[in-house]
């Protein structure tokens, strides 16, 4: 009942809330490249894996569609930047002027509404009968994916976002024990003091969207599984004193970071912990992707645990694969599809991502012992949706987030006009 009700609930007020999108032009998406390049065997796969672990994973799937089609071209389409931080407007600007790439990663939940409003994208319900996903995939993702019966994407993983990694080592220097996880983002506040003390970085962070990622979890651990969800429906109020408590906590948390954040992106921060330079870093779990590919071991090399207060809950995101309206290579976007869906798939792509399987029948004995992790918390926890990356709130809303976000961090305002600017982008 739980997870059903909070996703059910999201996407009832992804209704609400939907944004006005970009105002693609649906009726003249395509145009001459599409009547040029017909239905061509290729398929150009628009995504911000761009590199490193998020590259490894793309290529995985690459793999295993060179398998299954070989007679159709994969043309790489990634735009760097993580979280999709250059991508989504590149996107968005290719969609408005006609010119869709043949496939592109889209979140479930409120990101993927925007595109649906505007009119940019086509329904793939067909595709599951055809592809035999309908039983796949949770009833609960199902649920959340389709709008008025249709469904526009087909998704190829699950990452949590609530999650703190960190070196044990640094933490052993600095008079922390790494076995005891702090069980709030105060007490966690007492651990951080004594590694700033010792002279590491005790929290790195990168560019405005990790700020983003970071204060979407200290919500969650600060709020608790039901009044966050009410922030994407309007039950909590964002200029109430919960919110306040939380920004609080999270300018004591910003205070413990590097500053030369802003020129850095993900990967950064997460080889800072993985370097020795810093002790904590909160990531989605596309991080452990990162530390296994430079052979760091789960327990020695580095820890993880929910971002304090969170345990209990998963902040939850989707990556999912779409047909654009107009898309000049609808069969080549077709055979993508039916890979980002196949079991072989999911499992090559997942294994190399640090994400979970959507589909429900992979064996968790294939996956790494965090995943295994993720797999439990994903089947037992709290449901709570990423703001971060497209599951609560519609690319407008995140925007608006950001920059008032960004403006708070880089100096430019103060605790309360970021709150007056928090309720403004939410509202
Ligand atoms: C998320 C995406 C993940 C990962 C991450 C960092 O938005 O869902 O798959 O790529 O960004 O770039």
């Amino acid at each position: 009942m739980r997870r059903s009700t909070v996703i059910a609930g999201l996407a009832a007020a992804s209704l609400v809330l939907a944004a006005c999108g970009g105002g693609g032009n649906a009726e003249s998406a395509g145009g001459a490249e599409a009547e040029s390049g017909g239905s061509g065997n290729e398929v150009e796969v628009f995504t911000w894996w761009a590199a490193g672990s998020e590259l490894t994973g793309l290529q995985a799937l690459e793999a295993v569609f060179g398998e299954q089609h070989p007679d159709v071209e994969f043309i790489n389409g990634a735009v760097a930047g993580g979280a999709g931080s250059a991508a989504k407007d590149l996107l968005q600007t290719r969609l408005q002027s006609g010119n869709p790439p043949d496939t592109f990663q889209a979140h479930a939940g409120m990101e993927l509404q925007d595109y649906i409003d505007a009119g940019q994208l086509e329904d793939v319900a067909d595709l599951y009968g055809e592809f035999g996903l309908d039983d796949a995939f949770p009833d609960d993702l199902i649920e959340l994916l389709t709008v008025d019966g249709s469904i526009y994407s087909i998704p190829s993983n699950i990452h949590r976002s609530n999650v703190v990694w960190a070196n044990p080592d640094v933490l052993e220097e600095a008079g922390v024990d790494p076995s005891v996880q702090p069980e709030s983002i105060s007490a966690w506040i007492d651990d951080l003091r004594k590694v700033e003390e010792s002279g590491a970085i005790a929290l790195s962070i990168a560019a405005p969207w990790t700020q983003v990622h970071l204060l979407e979890t200290v919500l969650m651990a600060d709020l608790g599984t039901e009044a966050y969800n009410g922030l994407w429906t309007g039950e909590t109020d964002w200029a109430g004193s919960e919110v306040t408590g939380a920004l609080e906590n999270f300018e004591t948390l910003m205070g413990f970071t590097n500053t030369d954040r802003d020129g850095l992106d993900w990967p950064d921060a997460t080889q800072m912990v993985i370097a020795g330079d810093a002790a904590y870093n909160v990531m989605g779990d596309w991080a452990v992707a990162l530390f296994e590919e430079n052979g760091i071991e789960r327990g020695t090399g580095f820890i993880d645990f929910p971002v304090p207060g969170s345990d209990g809950q998963f902040g939850f995101l989707a990556d999912s694969f779409t047909l654009p309206v107009g898309a000049p290579h609808p069969d080549g976007a077709k055979a993508w599809l039916e890979t980002i869906g196949s079991l072989e798939g999911q499992v090559a792509f997942n294994k190399a991502k640090g994400s979970i399987p959507a589909r429900t029948d992979a064996d968790p004995a294939e996956f790494s012992e965090y995943q295994q992790t993720a797999i439990e918390s994903y089947a037992t926890d709290e449901i709570v949706p990423s703001l971060a990356h497209g599951a609560a709130a519609s690319v407008t809303v995140l925007n608006g987030v950001e920059n008032a976000l960004s403006k708070f961090t880089s100096g430019g305002s103060d605790l309360e006009t970021l709150q007056a600017e928090l309720v403004d982008a939410t509202s």
